[in-house]
């Protein structure tokens, strides 16, 4: 994977990065757990987002990396609705269900373990982030809201849900403005509101 992506873009570095990777298998009691369903939600929840941050990490920024403000063209300044940030953004997809703080209701045992894990994926890719790169390069875990997308499918009928633009607009929003200081939203996790989900 790697080689193929550098041999498509020799030189360019990744300036904003978002990783998808969410399946659901509805459980309501410990009864309901199947060893496939859950294997395949550890496998595509938190080994999905680990292997792309594995194979992805050597394209962001490093300390001796030109600058993003140095290989930008005025033209693509001048073009973009986003007022990118002078750092890297690497975010990955996690969820509230994620937060063992936030949990109040249970259940999903499968889906809920298995985003924890990517808020830990982001905090300890951060770190190394930051011990690689300094300040060119962040890691965040983002919570989308409640959107309405295949995902929720079953879920349409009598409940609230952000549209999918709605949700990404908000997400890009909330990732351009995330600053890269030590003791600032690096390596958290943040919803499409701007608000942290705690883990
Ligand atoms: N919708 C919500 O309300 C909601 C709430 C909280 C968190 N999330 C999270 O947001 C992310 C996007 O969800 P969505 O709502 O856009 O749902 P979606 O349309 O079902 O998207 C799911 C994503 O997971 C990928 N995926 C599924 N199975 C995979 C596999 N076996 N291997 C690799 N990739 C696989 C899909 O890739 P392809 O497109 O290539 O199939 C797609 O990018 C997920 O991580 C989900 O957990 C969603």
């Amino acid at each position: 994977m790697t080689s193929g992506l550098r041999a498509l873009y020799p030189d360019t570095l990744l300036r904003i990065a978002i990783t998808l990777p969410g399946i659901l298998h509805v459980e309501k009691s410990p009864a309901q757990i199947d060893v496939q369903n859950a294997l395949n939600s550890f496998k595509v929840n938190s080994l999905g987002p680990m292997l792309l941050m594995k194979h992805l990490s050597r394209f962001l920024p490093s300390k001796s990396s030109p600058s993003f403000q140095d290989i930008q063209s005025p033209s693509e300044v001048d073009s973009s609705p986003w007022h990118l940030p002078s750092h890297a953004v690497y975010a990955m997809m996690a969820a509230r269900v994620g937060s063992i703080s936030d949990n109040a209701s249970g259940g999903w045992y499968s889906y809920r373990a298995s985003k924890a894990s990517v808020l830990q994926l982001a905090k300890t890719f951060d770190l190394y982030l930051q011990s690689r790169g300094k300040e060119r390069a962040i890691a965040i875990a983002m919570h989308p809201g409640t959107v309405q997308t295949d995902f929720t499918h079953d879920y349409w009928n009598g409940r609230a849900m952000l549209q999918p633009e709605e949700s990404a607009a908000s997400l890009l929003k909330v990732l351009c403005g995330m600053k890269n200081g030590a003791n600032e939203g690096r390596g958290k996790c943040w919803d499409w509101k701007g608000q942290e989900v705690v883990p």
